[in-house]
């Protein structure tokens, strides 16, 4: 794996200096199929760099990117790479994004990086190696219940459908009087989830590139990921629930499987 891991560092650097000669500065944004679904020059530039990177070393792997990837290849590695997680955030200077990058050799994910630019937070994980921030290793919390956690969420684009349930969801644990923090960046919620900073994490919608990465982190930190009924999950499944994996998590699929 150390040749893997080479490339997928210098990836990630190689994004990272990307958005940070662009964060704060004037680019190009366009928007995708929905109004609040912004893609900057600086996606687009830092996705191309990243296969390149990916490319000079292994000319036959598959990318699967969010701005298009390459994935014209017959070959069992797929690097899964979102070359901002945070569009949003970058494009209006809140300095809460990333790059991820996850490598997934027939089907199962074996590396992942997330690395935060502006905060200098490199998170890694080798699958049955831990996980890492900046070179130590994490875990998540300790806390059991429900009612001592700190909840992070995000919403789809197309949120205003309410598509999935996702205002009800949200709506639901706000009446419980729980705190809970919508940051912007899936890759970094479940990264700070990963590290202890939160003890649960739900969302509808995502996408395989939003997660793959930060889901090896969190396994590797100790942390569980299901669907909302807490059945068996995948980077191609549409909801996560992404836990500390103590009696939080079956909390939460109380609250989350609630009728409607
Ligand atoms: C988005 C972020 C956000 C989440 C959205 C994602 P993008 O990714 O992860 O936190 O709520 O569902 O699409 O568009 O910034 O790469
Ligand atoms: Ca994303
Ligand atoms: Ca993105």
């Amino acid at each position: 794996m150390d040749e893997f891991k080479k490339v997928m560092f210098e990836a990630a650097e190689e994004a990272a200096k990307i958005h940070m000669q662009y964060y704060g500065k004037e680019f190009e944004i366009g928007r995708k199929q929905e109004y609040s679904d912004l893609v900057t020059e600086v996606d687009k530039l830092s996705e191309k760099k990243i296969i390149e990177v990916i490319h000079k070393t292994f000319p036959e792997h598959n990318v699967l990117g969010e701005e298009g990837g390459n994935q014209n290849k017959t070959s069992d590695y797929v690097w899964i790479v979102d070359p901002i997680d945070g569009t949003v955030n970058f494009a209006h200077s809140v300095p809460l994004f990333c790059v991820s990058i996850a490598l997934e050799v027939k089907g199962e994910i074996m590396l992942g990086i997330v690395y935060s630019a502006t905060t200098g937070e490199k998170y890694f994980a080798e699958k049955g190696k831990g996980a890492f921030l900046n070179g130590k290793k994490i875990s998540v919390s300790k806390t059991e219940r429900l009612k001592d956690s700190l909840l992070v969420t995000g919403f789809p684009y197309d949120a205003m459908n309410n598509s999935d349930h996702c205002i009800d969801h949200f709506v639901n644990f706000i009446k419980m009087g729980l705190p809970i923090r919508r940051l912007g960046s899936a890759a970094l919620d479940i990264c700070y989830l990963a590290c202890g900073r939160f003890e649960a994490f739900w969302e509808v919608s995502l996408h395989a590139w939003d997660v793959a990465a930060s889901y090896l982190i969190l396994l590797e930190a100790g942390g569980k990921i299901t669907d909302f009924k807490g059945g068996k999950y995948s980077i191609y499944d549409k909801q996560v629930l992404a836990t500390n994996g103590k009696k939080v998590h079956e909390e939460m699929i109380e609250v989350l499987m609630k009728p409607y």
